[in-house]
């Protein structure tokens, strides 16, 4: 089963897709990482954000073995890879290698923006995790501090407002929610709370098998 989960910055996608995962004995990616890490790519390098050529060659060098890098997880890191991730150059040099992450057998569960509306159309769960700004902000921030990261709250809110907007008015893949997909607002819904909500979800897809 590919489980498909989209939404915005800190609405806490990424916690509820690692937690299904581990339920269900599924794969995960977390396809943020694979932008922030083309992002950090090209700083490393001082190389321009805004260059589309050089992003899309960092996109298709992208070494998979570097994901577990404690920088990709920084404040700026999120703000960079939603620059880079609006260019349809390194949106399409990432394609094919989630594609094949979501053609494992058994099925996988991956997170991101797009994941829905473009890299699995097919799959057979899509959940659209939401939150309010203000609520994401909080969790966002502390995120960040257990991280080490002192910030404070209203620039991470200001983050989250500036990432939804690019995020959502690009033309590549906009963050959109796919029109088969299941709406999860988690602004008064712990990790434990979302996680027995999709839960619920995915057992009642399984529920018309059982019963034939
Ligand atoms: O964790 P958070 O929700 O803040 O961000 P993320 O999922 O790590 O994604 C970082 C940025 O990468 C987003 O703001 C998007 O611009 C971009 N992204 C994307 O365009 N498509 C995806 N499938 C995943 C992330």
């Amino acid at each position: 089963m590919v489980i498909a989960i989209d939404g915005p910055a800190a609405s806490g996608k990424g916690t509820l897709a690692r937690r299904l995962a581990d339920h269900l004995g599924l794969p995960h990616l977390d396809t943020g990482l694979l932008y922030r890490a083309v992002a950090r790519d090209l700083l490393d390098r001082r190389e321009a954000l805004e260059a589309p050529d050089l992003a899309a060659a960092a996109a298709g060098a992208l070494d998979l073995g570097r994901l577990d890098d404690p920088r990709l997880r920084e404040r700026h890191m999120g703000e960079a890879a939603s620059i880079v991730s609006a260019f349809p150059t390194v949106r399409s040099a990432l394609l094919s290698l989630q594609r094949r992450f979501a053609e494992r057998e058994g099925g996988a569960v991956l997170d991101g923006r797009d994941i829905g509306t473009v890299v699995c159309p097919a799959a057979k769960l899509k959940l659209f995790v939401t939150a309010s700004p203000e609520e994401r902000a909080r969790r966002r921030l502390r995120e960040l501090r257990g991280n080490g990261e002192a910030t404070a709250y209203e620039a991470v809110l200001d983050d989250i407002r500036r990432r939804d907007e690019r995020d959502s008015s690009r033309s590549a893949a906009p963050l959109r929610v796919a029109a088969d997909a299941v709406v999860v607002d988690t602004t008064s819904l712990d990790a434990d709370g979302a996680f027995a909500r999709a839960l619920a979800i995915v057992h009642a897809l399984d529920a018309p098998a059982r019963a034939g």
